[in-house]
């Protein structure tokens, strides 16, 4: 998206967009440029739009509220949704005036105004000649309003990058087709990726994440990425990321009920946030030294399928008794974390995934779950949630719940048989393959990855993630 930063307003604006928190309204700003004396009420309230029209010149007024300052980690909602309401109307010279405002409300804009790009229309047939937007002119005098600017478009780039392949359907996205995504990504933003074949998958002992894949035409990968900044001395990662990547789950033979069965093509909400903090954090050139690991696979219903009463074999050379497989998540997982533990020891590990329905009927579409033991890194991912409204709410890991993992046969099953506390037992079950680091947070985010907005008729991929890490790791830089 093409933008300018300037002190002031441009020659002969086409629009202006005029933001003010709640109760903060500066009339005689607002008469000054828009030439009108007698303005209607207005507070300012979280997302009330007043357009008002400049008597003389061709130019356009958006009077924008922000809501209330406390809030101020929504306001890239505000202008995500004018950007995407007005867009079309504002002309070849929109302008965005801010120097009333802190300067955080650069990359509030840039942010919104970036997102808003996103169309969710990929494969329409009947789309009319697209024109590219005119190029905004942001209005700032903070001298770090320039790098604001810069980072709040390329946030959103990536961001809208990942909504698209969340989006994307799972016919065209398969595994392989996500380890070419993050190869892509890697090749052009500077970190490595490396995917691993079914073969090599074979060879290496990758029962779990085999078993799943096993009744899928398309075969699971793993991928692997790295970043590690030129300069940085670093032996082992600072931050280690696992993302749940199944990129389409029937529920296997355990299968799920067909309504809503499509929305599983989102069950790789946790692979696209691994990808899109780690090429962030890239393009970002953030001084901190990453990997992601990402095991992905289709879990699909056919006569090669694994199934209920199975017992499989895993990377960490544990048996697991399969109850459920539409607990497929974990099984993946399970291969992940121990990968990541083998490859890299980094000093943190944080997964991420699509988990558990359970999750979604605890804390709705608000925040993701957070399971740790670890109340420094609880502490430090809350204050990051809420910091970018990528919010994460903690969730026990009581020993109560070690008993729903007894099997018979194997050493642990997949599924308790119990109808409740589903999150907790996905969780207990991976604290059983990474049992022994201290430094590890589950994130079940089925309810945030992917859900209803004004800007989609149906539910569509949200960019989940990608801000809560990125914060995340400036804690971590700036505790250097
Ligand atoms: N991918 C689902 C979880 C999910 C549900 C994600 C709703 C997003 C929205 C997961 O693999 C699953 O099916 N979990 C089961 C586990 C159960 C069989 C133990 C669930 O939550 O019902
Ligand atoms: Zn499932
Ligand atoms: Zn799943």
């Amino acid at each position: 998206m093409d933008y300018t930063l300037t002190a002031q307003i441009p020659d002969s604006p086409s629009s202006l967009i005029l933001p003010f928190f709640k109760g903060e309204t500066d009339t005689d700003l607002i008469q000054k440029l828009s030439g009108i004396t007698f303005l209607p009420e207005f507070e300012g309230k979280f997302k009330d739009t007043l357009v008002l029209f400049h008597p003389e010149k061709q130019l356009k007024i958006y009077v924008t509220g922000l809501g209330e300052r406390k809030d101020i980690a929504k306001a890239p909602q505000v202008f995500r949704s004018l950007t995407f309401r007005h867009q079309e109307n504002w002309g070849d010279c929109p302008v965005v005036y801010l120097p009333h405002l802190p300067s955080e409300l650069v990359y509030a804009a840039a942010l919104g105004i970036g997102l808003a790009q996103y169309k969710n229309g990929l494969f329409k047939t009947d789309i009319k000649d697209h024109k590219e937007p005119a190029p905004v002119h942001l209005v700032h005098i903070a001298p770090e309003a320039a790098t604001l600017a810069e980072e709040g478009f390329i946030t959103a780039d990536t961001q809208a990058r990942i909504m698209q392949i969340m989006d994307t359907p799972p016919n065209t996205k398969t595994p392989e087709w996500l380890g070419r995504f993050a190869t892509e990504s890697a090749e052009k933003y500077g970190y490595s990726a490396r995917v691993f074949t079914r073969e090599e998958l074979e060879n290496q002992g990758l029962h779990a994440l085999l078993a799943v894949g096993q009744g899928s035409m398309y075969p699971p990968v793993l991928i692997q990425l790295e970043y590690k900044p030129d300069g940085l001395d670093s032996q082992s990662p600072q931050l280690g990321l696992v993302g749940k990547g199944i990129t389409f789950d029937t529920g296997g033979i355990s299968i799920k009920p067909s309504t809503n069965m499509h929305f599983m093509k989102s069950d790789m909400g946790g692979a696209a946030a691994v990808i899109g903090a780690i090429e962030l954090a890239a393009r970002l050139r953030l001084p901190i030294h990453l990997a992601g690991v990402i095991p992905s696979a289709e879990n699909s219903v056919d006569a090669k399928s694994f199934k209920p009463g199975d017992v499989i074999s895993s990377y960490s050379g544990k048996t697991i008794e399969i109850i459920d497989t539409d607990a497929e998540g974990r099984l993946v997982l399970a291969d992940g974390l121990a990968w990541i533990q083998k490859h890299f020891s980094p000093e943190i590990v944080i997964d991420l995934a699509t988990l558990t329905g359970s999750c979604v009927m605890t804390l709705g579409y608000s925040a993701a779950g957070m399971f740790t033991e670890n109340e420094s890194l609880a502490q430090a991912l809350s204050h990051a949630g809420k910091s970018v409204h990528e919010r994460v709410w903690q969730l026990p890991l009581f020993s109560d719940f070690e008993d729903d993992l007894h099997s018979d046969v194997a050493d642990v099953r997949n599924f308790s048989g119990k109808p409740v506390a589903g999150a907790i037992t996905a969780a207990k079950f991976l604290e059983y393959f990474i049992k022994d680091h201290p430094q590890w947070v589950h994130l079940d985010i089925a309810g945030v990855a992917f859900g209803d907005s004004e800007y989609t008729k149906m539910r569509a991929g949200t960019g989940y993630g990608v801000r809560l890490l990125t914060t995340f790791m400036k804690q971590l830089i700036s505790q250097q």
